[in-house]
């Protein structure tokens, strides 16, 4: 009897280790997240480090070089991208000496046995937006030079490439065809400029793009061709025909590119991705439908017409971001494949098999108690609240509640509760961020309706640092906090 219990086990232990196999292996070679934080309660950067480990990710691209950050990344494994903010460009333009120092404090420095497996930086983030109006076009070129330079002067040169991540609005074509793709007419000479430097140093082209935001700016834009599954009629250009924008746009700059003379020039994507709130077309099913879609493509190799084969790319992005600039639009703060806290939002399968599975959830993850701020239930005067909201949402983050989005159906009760509770999780649950002139109370059972999630707030990383100096007013939380790690080990 104990015989024949024997071989369940193995197969039992074979099924339990090809999981773990699966799991680490798995994902499709190469894809890349980007892993922004400009939120106002940010994750633990070890949890997220964590996060991505388990859930098999292995590259990742940075918006800065926050040594915190970058030394959780320590003994990943994980390649990374990190980057130097625009506003940093003058200063890395102006002087070589100071591209040495950002290098030294922010690179070099963990580059140890064990360290930080760097392998780009990237030189400011979408300088040549239109909309900032040309503020970077005179720095860019010089900041990315004096940044290669002092890489090259280290030694590193064969390792370490300087890149500058653009927007797809660099380029054009001045009909739907990829064929008539060329530069944007006031930065062509310089884009010019860039792209040889790039090139003669072995440094990719990094693309950002956004089949959302065609479909965001253009109301006759047709759906189907923002995803990947063929249902739009195709786009013919010559003997090539596209069936969806992605590859259009991919190839408009293979053209353009090849008319620079470089046609063979390396491409990244430096940010792709669909978001889940905040505008009629972003929610978690069309986001589900575009990475479905944009997964399995990866997985197959297949490419573009113009570029068959693989393609690298980072998705945009890994968490939401609260304090994102919402001027681009509502879902500005909702391109997150998790949740501000670490949940994944709807299934995803990194291998791109199409499988019906959720990503691994962040672990360790601290929340604040179980309450939110509420409208009192014997409210008499709505009207007299309107400034209240307005404040509240101008200090927290009323996004879901615009048109399209998660919390639109709310009555006007809902909509004042919702607003007041993002203020009081904004403000650390603080009993004095729920008080709106008595007109406020907080509740503790949970007042989420439908897909329309009231949050609670975690304990951000700035906190824990706070609770490690002690700070008396957070008193209670800690005593969660620590109730909560008890729980966890
Ligand atoms: C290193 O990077 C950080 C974060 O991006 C920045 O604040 C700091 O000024 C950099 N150090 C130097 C010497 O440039
Ligand atoms: C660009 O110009 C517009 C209009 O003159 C102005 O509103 C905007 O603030 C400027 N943006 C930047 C980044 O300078
Ligand atoms: C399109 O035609 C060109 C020559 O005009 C040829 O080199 C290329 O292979 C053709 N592409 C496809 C997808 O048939
Ligand atoms: C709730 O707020 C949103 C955003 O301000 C608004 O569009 C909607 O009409 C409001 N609903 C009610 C019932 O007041
Ligand atoms: C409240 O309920 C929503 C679902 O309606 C759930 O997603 C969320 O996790 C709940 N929050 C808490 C703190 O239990």
């Amino acid at each position: 009897m104990a015989g024949a219990k024997l071989p369940e086990l193995v197969i039992l232990m074979i099924l339990i280790s090809s999981n773990v196999v699966q799991v680490i292996s798995d994902v499709i070679p190469g894809l890349g997240v980007n892993w922004g934080t400009m939120a106002s309660h940010p994750l633990m950067p070890d949890i997220v480090v964590n996060m991505l480990k388990d859930n098999g990710i292995k590259r990742v691209k940075l918006f800065d070089s926050d040594a915190w950050t970058v030394n959780a990344l320590a003994g990943s494994g994980i390649e990374v991208m990190v980057g130097i903010p625009n506003n940093m460009l003058g200063r890395m333009a102006s002087d070589l000496d100071h591209a040495k120092d950002w290098l030294k404090e922010n690179v070099t420095k963990h580059l140890y046995d064990g360290g930080v497996d760097i392998r780009y930086v990237a030189v400011g983030n979408e300088p040549f937006l239109t909309s900032y109006n040309g503020s970077f076009t005179k720095t860019t070129l010089p900041a990315l030079q004096n940044v290669q330079k002092a890489i090259n002067d280290a030694g590193l040169g064969n390792k370490i490439k300087a890149t500058v991540p653009l927007n797809a609005d660099v380029y054009a074509s001045g009909s739907d065809k990829p064929s008539d793709g060329d530069f944007r007419g006031d930065i062509k000479d310089l884009m010019i400029q860039l792209v040889k430097f790039l090139y003669q140093n072995k440094s990719p082209f990094v693309v950002n793009i956004y089949p959302f935001i065609s479909l965001y700016q253009n109301p006759d834009f047709p759906v189907d061709f923002a995803f990947f599954d063929g249902g739009h009629k195709s786009v013919q250009d010559n003997n090539v025909s596209y069936s969806n924008v992605f590859d259009a746009n991919y190839d408009t700059l293979v053209w353009t590119l090849k008319k620079a003379g470089l046609s063979d020039m390396k491409i990244l994507v430096g940010e792709v991705g669909w978001p889940t709130d905040g505008n009629i077309n972003g929610n978690p099913k069309t986001a589900q439908r575009f990475y479905d879609g944009l997964l399995k493509k990866l997985a197959n190799n297949k490419g573009t017409p113009l570029r068959p084969g693989k393609l690298d790319v980072y998705l945009f992005g890994l968490l939401d971001e609260d304090q994102k600039s919402i001027a681009p639009g509502d879902f500005e703060r909702h391109w997150g494949i998790f949740r501000y806290d670490g949940q994944p939002k709807f299934p995803m399968d990194l291998s791109g098999k199409g499988n019906d599975k959720m990503l691994i959830a962040a672990k360790g993850v601290a929340y604040m108690g179980k309450q939110w701020c509420v409208v009192k239930h014997d409210i008499k005067d709505l009207d007299g609240l309107a400034a209240d909201i307005d404040y509240a949402c101008s200090l927290s983050d009323c996004t879901s509640l615009q048109y399209g989005s998660s919390c639109n159906k709310l009555d006007r009760i809902g909509n004042y509760s919702y607003a007041f509770n993002m203020y009081f999780q904004m403000n650390d649950q603080d009993v004095e961020a729920c008080d709106f002139k008595g007109n406020a109370e907080i509740v503790t059972y949970n007042v989420s309706r439908g897909s329309c999630l009231f949050p609670v707030q975690i304990v951000s990383s700035a906190q824990r640092v706070e609770f490690v100096y002690g700070v008396g007013r957070r008193r209670s939380i800690l005593a969660g906090f620590v109730l909560l790690v008890i729980m966890f080990m």
